[in-house]
């Protein structure tokens, strides 16, 4: 089976961790996004992720380069010239997608992370015999998604909204897609959007199924979400009683240690937060809702919360970091200096306090 992940766009709203690396390279939960995802990929029998991509793609690829033997999985790239939305790429991938097996393909948002329940999601497909199948969610806040409106009993979509401004109903469209070829038919190479122009068009023809995916989902895309997105991975980690959550007199809640991390003394660490590969926690120090990427120095008595620490950076001693702060890569914050919400490109130096949530250049 294949896949292919939309990759493009700049990751804007993940600004400044996307100055540094393309977002599905951003790390989640101590593993690059986009890995998430080739996992689950590789782990239901897909042999060839096909990535879309519009900008970098040698970044990516020479990333992905010793994952491709480790999973012994292939990766390629689809290369816009101009961005193709979210349909236009299905297009351009035409003939890396199309085989003679005439199997279904999946494609993925590549800013998404649940459990990938890629299996039922086949098993799905396959019993209802329509054209496409889609996963989708619950939210409170349906706007900002596309919105599905589907028979309960066969889970046939009636209807499919992109971001409605009036309320259509709370289960939306998860971003992750199982498609049979017959619908690269219906898509024109030229900038288009899946969700907005052949979606509608499917359901119409009532060939568009839409399964309730089971377990946690989020998009992870926008900092506030991905701290939220932490706390649901780190949860379902704790309900399949995984052994890779922390334990001991220092860790309250669920928590994510990498093995060649360092804690200090007397340091107080969760709930949910996830430390990176080299990192250096000194005595003393109160972590909670946080991500502390690779390579990363928090030192005594530093206090964290509710922010993202990105690669190589140090927070100085009796620091109070907190409010989504999110600091870019080799970001030094300096002793006794408190961040409230700041937002701190890379390679800068934090000498006084940052008082109100605010973009340090
Ligand atoms: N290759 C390529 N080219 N990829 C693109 C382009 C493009 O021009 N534009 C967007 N993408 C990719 C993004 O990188 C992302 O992985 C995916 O397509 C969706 O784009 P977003 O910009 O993240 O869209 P969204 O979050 O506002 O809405 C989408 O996701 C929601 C779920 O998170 C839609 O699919 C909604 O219907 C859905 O509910
Ligand atoms: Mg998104």
């Amino acid at each position: 089976m294949k896949a292919l992940i939309l990759v493009g766009g700049f990751g804007t709203r993940l600004r400044p961790l996307t100055l540094s690396v393309p977002k599905p390279l951003v790390d989640f939960a101590n593993k690059p996004m986009i890995l998430h995802q080739i996992e689950a990929l590789k782990a239901i029998g897909v042999t060839e992720v096909v990535l879309a991509i519009n900008y970098q793609p040698e970044v990516m690829l020479n990333f992905l380069k010793d994952f491709e033997a480790k999973l012994e999985i292939k990766i390629t790239c689809s290369q816009e010239t101009e961005p193709l939305g979210t349909a236009g790429p299905l297009a351009l991938a035409r003939d890396k997608l199309i085989d003679d097996s005439g199997e279904p393909f999946f494609v993925l948002n590549s800013d998404v992370i649940s459990e990938y329940p890629l299996k039922e999601m086949i098993a799905f497909h396959k019993s209802h015999g329509g054209e496409a199948s889609i996963m989708v969610t619950k939210v409170d806040e349906p706007s900002k998604y596309g919105v599905v409106v589907m028979e309960e009993s066969t889970g046939q979509v009636e209807r499919f909204v992109e971001k409605p401004k009036l309320f259509v109903g709370n289960k939306i469209n998860a971003g992750i897609y199982l498609l049979n070829p017959s619908v690269l038919d219906r898509i024109e190479l030229r900038p288009t959007s899946i969700e907005k122009e052949v979606f509608p068009k499917i359901a119409s023809e009532k060939k568009l199924y839409a399964m309730v995916l089971p377990g946690f989902w989020m998009d992870i895309g926008q900092p506030r979400d991905y701290i939220t997105g932490l706390r649901l991975y780190l949860d379902s980690l704790r309900k399949k009683s995984s052994p890779k959550l922390a334990s001991g007199t220092h860790i309250i809640g669920n928590v994510l240690v990498d093995e060649s991390a360092k804690i200090g003394e007397g340091c107080l660490i969760g709930p949910d937060v996830a430390i990176g590969p080299g990192c250096v926690v000194e005595s003393g120090v109160r972590l909670s809702r946080c991500t502390v990427m690779r390579g990363v120095r928090i030192k005594k008595h530093a206090c964290i919360s509710s922010s993202i620490i990105g690669w190589h950076s140090t927070v100085g001693q009796w620091a109070r970091v907190e409010n989504m702060t999110i600091l870019g890569e080799d970001v030094h914050v300096g002793d006794e200096i408190y961040s409230n919400g700041g937002v701190v490109l890379p390679h800068k130096e934090i000498k006084s306090s940052i008082l109100k949530p605010e973009i340090v250049m």
